[in-house]
């Protein structure tokens, strides 16, 4: 490989307290180490953002450990292998892995992926067909236990997951309503997904908007914002509802707690009266199971059965400015910066 690769690094070097901040953040350089054995050397091309990012950055027990002061902000991201030292990798391949937020990686081969881009462009295998598509897949199918017929609405609708929660579940024979911030979003879900109906919780009272689209009531909420999305969806189940929390997003910034009063979801007795249930899930749980998943949603997105949209932000030193756009719902289809 090159000598002295050097790799521009976005290091965490405080915990946010809210929306995250540049000077959260420190830009640094380091020259990398040549790979060891068993390791190969990655130019990052695509830096993936994702809402988890958040999580990841606070203090307190979670799913996974946070993101240490001082450390290399942790991304999914794609590249080109550069320099390899594992037999199954060479120079010239393209990959994918949790690699950071950072130009160059130096990564045990067993830790990242080779992907096919003359298959699909890169920014699909850290989308549609990367983590958000996994969790789209094992959240509706799985967790949401989809069946032909179902009700489904589902939050953050016209973003990574819930823009593909919902094409799988009209593939599956559901009737699927979602939510999305803005006449735009909400038209794509319509006029491009095949939604069956969108609601603009920015302009419609949602509650009423839900029980108009199922007046017999829901079957699957799946849910990514929380908060009085969450509340509204649980005042309008049906009997066995299932309630899916895959995430929080309107939540992560709160300073004041999660769930505080007017977050609160008081509509909960609404479980115990539709003997429904809530459950929540972490995709890195079924990563042992992506095979199941994998070859079928690559089927659809190479035919074109699956929509997927890519928000792409061009620069590196832009990463904190485009993390940012998640939480303020700037973004529009899987956010991705291009190194
Ligand atoms: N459980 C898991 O393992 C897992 C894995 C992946 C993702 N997730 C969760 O899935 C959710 C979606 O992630 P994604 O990657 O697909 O992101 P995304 O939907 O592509 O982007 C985030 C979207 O959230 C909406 N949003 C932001 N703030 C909001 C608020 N205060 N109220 C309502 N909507 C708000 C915005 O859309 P609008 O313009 O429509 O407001 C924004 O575009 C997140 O909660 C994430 O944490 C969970």
């Amino acid at each position: 490989m090159q000598n002295n690769l050097e790799s521009r690094q976005f290091r965490l070097i405080r915990r946010p307290n809210g929306l995250p901040a540049q000077d959260d953040f420190e830009l640094t350089t380091e020259t990398l180490d040549a790979p060891g054995d068993g390791e190969v050397a990655v130019a990052v091309e695509y830096i993936s953002l994702d809402p988890a990012m958040r999580g990841w950055m606070a203090e307190g027990k979670s799913y996974i450990e946070p993101v240490g002061i001082g450390d290399v902000m942790r991304a999914f991201a794609a590249g080109t292998v550069v320099a390899s030292r594992h037999p199954d990798f060479a120079e010239g391949d393209r990959v994918t892995g949790l690699m950071g937020a950072q130009t160059h990686a130096v990564m045990p081969g067993t830790q990242v992926n080779k992907v096919d881009a003359s298959q699909l462009d890169l920014p699909t295998y850290i989308g549609a067909l990367g983590m958000p598509g996994m969790t789209a897949w094992f959240g509706i199918l799985e967790v949401g236990e989809l069946a032909e017929g179902d009700r489904v609405l589902v939050s953050a609708a016209s973003g990574a997951v819930g823009a593909l929660v919902g094409q799988i579940a009209k593939k599956k024979g559901a009737t699927v309503v979602g939510i999305a911030g803005g006449a735009e979003k909400c038209a794509y879900l319509t006029d491009e997904l095949g939604f069956d109906g969108a609601i603009d919780y920015k302009s419609e009272d949602v509650d009423r908007a839900i029980a108009t689209h199922f007046p017999d009531g829901l079957d699957i909420f799946f849910d990514n914002v929380g908060g009085q999305i969450l509340n509204a969806a649980l005042a309008n189940l049906r009997v066995g509802a299932r309630v899916v929390i895959c995430g929080a997003i309107s939540q992560y910034n709160k300073t004041n707690g999660v769930g505080g009063a007017e977050d609160a979801p008081t509509n909960y007795l609404s479980l115990l009266v539709n003997r429904a249930k809530m459950e929540g899930f972490i995709i890195l749980d079924y990563i042992h199971r992506y095979d199941e998943a994998y070859p079928q949603m690559a089927e659809w997105i190479v035919s074109g059965e699956l929509a997927h949209k890519e928000d792409i932000d061009e620069g590196f030193d832009n990463f904190v400015e485009t993390l940012r756009k998640l939480y303020t719902g700037e973004n529009f289809g899987k956010l991705v910066l291009k190194v």
